[in-house]
């Protein structure tokens, strides 16, 4: 039976690659099905890091065409619905810095210290596929029973156990969720399609795309990106893998960046992050909206205005029309598109905090201050990495922002009512994080942080002008400060300056 999303040349194709290339070590049964391939599901990277993995471990050769044709024919009919990814997002979209949260401690220790938990929760299989995993592991790192977190325990007894066990019930192969969403109609994404974003230290984006279809899932595309004082126009090509997980590659003048977006169930916006081809902690998180179907406000620029200042605000969305009008402030609009309005605002003082601010029947938020009551870095915990230096591995920066809040009616720094200002700009500094770090003279040698916030550490390699001729890693405070008039305020960040991440699968 050919899932009615997906075409019957794909199915026989994809049904030809597999008995080509892999029915050699896996059986086919008269059922079509083939060993252990047809029992579990994996995201688009999934199946291609397994694909890579057939090639490293056991020799698999295969062409480019055909793995990525595969890749597309797994993921279409072996995937994870949109609802299976949700927890999991910013580690598949390669956001950097995350720090996964709410995993159970004993499945992190036992599965989670080599990689991300994301990489076994972005897969469905049953228990006996999860055991047999588990032999590929026993197999291959013959040590594992023995490092840190397992020796403490039964590893392997308790991994083919309990944690197979669970894993089978918390990710199995049949879902309800994955049976609707291969009943439910996958939307072609071609369009027009409006565009916002957010630039760590860089600042905000709008902007438009136009898809095209090239068949068979794929799309052209063609972007132009709007951020403060510069335009960027680009193009790229796209695929949906598994009807809604997005994936692209775009030229820009200056770089190479790529897409890993989830469209929504009805196809009529996306969201995810775009980034630099070989630096993808230069990354920004956008939403995109059909131009059809979608009315209404997707962004506000600045979101936050002083009172008594008069600021420019850029409102960007799709069918926009009707009166502007922001609670306790006067709204002078200069120009004004169905995708685009500027206005001068000027809050009067009557009121403070998160106001509404409408245009025609849609509404949003504004943000009105009377002044920065307190700063905060983001992330509050960075890394970077040495690299370079005649080295294979390219350096990895960190990315800061400093966003400016106020107490709230309460006054109090860090309740509730605190109301968040966006980003602001401030002068950046690193220095030593504690003694040890002052000792090795760490700010001196890690690295330097440029006015937009952008940690640039040191180059690969040992250091023979450092004590004990160590390498370039250093243990760092981040800090911001913020200039107001005769007032300053200050935060900080903690950065690890560290050393080269050798394999940078597409699942860490
Ligand atoms: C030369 C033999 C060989 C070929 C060819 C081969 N495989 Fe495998 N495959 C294996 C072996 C052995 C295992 C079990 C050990 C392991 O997981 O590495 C395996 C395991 C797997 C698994 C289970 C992985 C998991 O996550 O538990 C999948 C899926 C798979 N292969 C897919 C493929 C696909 C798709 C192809 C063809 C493109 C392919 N294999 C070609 C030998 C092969
Ligand atoms: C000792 C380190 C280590 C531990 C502990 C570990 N893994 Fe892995 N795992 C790896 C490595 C390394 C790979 C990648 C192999 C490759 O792709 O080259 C991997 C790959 C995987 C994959 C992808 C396999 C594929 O082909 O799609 C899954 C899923 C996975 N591990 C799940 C688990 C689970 C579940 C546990 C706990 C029972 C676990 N891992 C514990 C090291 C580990």
């Amino acid at each position: 039976m050919t899932p009615s999303n997906i075409s019957e040349t794909e199915m026989l194709v994809g049904n030809t690659l597999l008995s080509d290339n892999c029915s050699g070590c896996h059986m086919a049964s008269d059922d079509g099905s083939f060993s252990r391939i047809s029992h579990m599901r994996k995201t688009p990277e999934g199946w291609d890091m397994n694909i890579a993995r057939m090639m490293i471990f056991h020799g698999l050769e295969i062409e480019p065409q055909d793995r990525r044709a595969l890749v597309k024919f797994l993921s279409d009919t072996q995937g994870l619905a949109p609802a299976e990814t949700a927890a999991h997002r910013d580690i598949l979209e390669r956001k950097h810095n995350t720090i996964e949260q709410d995993v159970d401690p004993d499945l992190a220790a036992m599965c989670a210290r080599c990689h991300t938990y994301a990489r076994v929760a972005l897969q469905r299989r049953d228990k006996a596929e999860w055991q047999n995993l588990v032999h590929m592991h026993l197999g291959q790192w013959a040590s594992i029973e023995y490092q840190m977190l397992s020796r403490e325990r039964d590893w392997r007894a308790d991994a083919l156990g309990p944690v197979s066990e669970k894993l089978g019930q918390m990710y199995p192969l049949k879902t309800a969720v994955w049976a609707d969403w291969q009943a439910t109609e996958w939307k072609d994404m071609s369009g027009e399609w409006r565009i916002v974003g957010h630039y760590p230290g860089k600042g905000d984006m709008e902007g438009t795309m136009k898809v095209t279809s090239l068949g068979g899932d794929n799309y052209q595309t063609e972007f132009t990106l709007h951020f403060v004082g510069q335009t960027l126009v680009g193009k790229g090509k796209s695929i949906v893998h598994s009807g809604f997980e997005w994936r692209g590659t775009a030229t820009f003048p200056d770089e190479k960046v790529r897409q890993i977006w989830a469209a929504s169930t009805d196809g009529n916006s996306m969201t995810g992050s775009f980034f630099n081809k070989d630096h993808f902690e230069e990354s920004m998180v956008i939403t995109a909206w059909r131009k059809t179907s979608e009315n209404g406000i997707m962004g506000i620029v600045p979101s936050a205005v002083k009172v008594g200042v008069e600021t420019e605000v850029v409102i960007s969305g799709v069918n926009l029309s009707g009166d502007v009008t922001i609670e306790g402030a006067k709204v002078t609009v200069t120009s004004a598109t169905a995708d685009r309005i500027v206005a001068q605002v000027k809050a009067d003082g009557t009121t403070e905090g998160d106001v509404k601010l409408s245009v025609g029947k849609d509404v949003s938020i504004q943000t009105i201050y009377a002044q920065v009551d307190y700063l905060k870095v983001t992330p509050e915990y960075g890394i970077s990495r040495v690299g370079g230096g005649g080295g294979p591995i390219p350096k990895v920066k960190a990315q800061f922002e400093a966003v400016g809040y106020s107490f709230g009616p309460d006054s109090v720094a860090g309740t509730d009512d605190d109301v968040r200002l966006g980003m602001l700009q401030v002068t950046w500094a690193v220095d030593n994080y504690s003694e040890a770090s002052a000792e090795m003279q760490d700010a001196k040698y890690a690295g330097y942080i440029t006015a937009q916030g952008t940690f640039i550490p040191e180059v690969a390699g040992p250091n023979p002008d450092r004590k004990y001729g160590t390498n370039n890693a250093g243990d760092l405070k981040v800090i911001a400060t913020y200039t107001d008039g005769a007032r300053i305020l200050t935060a900080e960040a903690h950065l690890i300056a560290t050393v080269q991440r050798w394999n940078n699968p597409p699942i860490m």
